[in-house]
């Protein structure tokens, strides 16, 4: 008579530690940054820097000269190493005035959900917020 309630309550000691290691939710705290400030320039229509940020298989491709996301981390991950960048530097993104720049917490987040395991659950594809220009 034991097992079943042992069972149960190692079921939801286990469910609670795997919500805390998943970070940020990609579709709720993650994708609207990113359509927000990059997916306009980075996607099917428009690859600057031959990036696409569009799918989760072009992100995780990265882009001409680096990886945008290596699940794990943030520091070698171009998505993060261009938003620490002075805003007037060439590579810092997103270029200055286009594209509203995400401040300290948003880039936290992003930061987060990199080192949970950038998890980018298959099927959800980001449109830019607002129409390229
Ligand atoms: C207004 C358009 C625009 C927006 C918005 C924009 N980018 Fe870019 N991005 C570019 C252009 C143009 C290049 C190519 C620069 C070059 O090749 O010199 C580029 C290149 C890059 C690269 C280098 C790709 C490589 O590996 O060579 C990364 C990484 C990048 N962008 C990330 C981002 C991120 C992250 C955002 C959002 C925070 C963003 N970009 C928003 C225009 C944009």
């Amino acid at each position: 008579m034991k097992k079943p309630i042992l069972t149960l309550l190692s079921l939801a000691i286990l469910s609670t530690a795997a919500r805390a290691e998943e970070g940020p939710d990609f579709a709720k705290e993650i994708a609207p940054i990113l359509e927000a400030s990059c997916v306009k320039c980075h996607t099917e229509a428009k690859a600057k820097g031959k990036l696409r940020m569009d799918t989760k298989e072009m992100a995780m491709k990265g882009g001409k000269e680096s990886k945008l996301i290596v699940p794990g981390k943030p520091d070698e991950s171009s998505l993060i190493k261009v938003l620490l960048l002075d805003p007037a530097a060439d590579e810092a993104m997103p270029p200055e005035g286009k594209a509203p720049r995400p401040d300290a917490p948003k880039i936290e987040l992003l930061k987060k959900w990199i080192t949970a395991g950038a998890v980018w659950p298959d099927g959800v594809t980001l449109k830019s917020s607002e129409p390229a220009k």
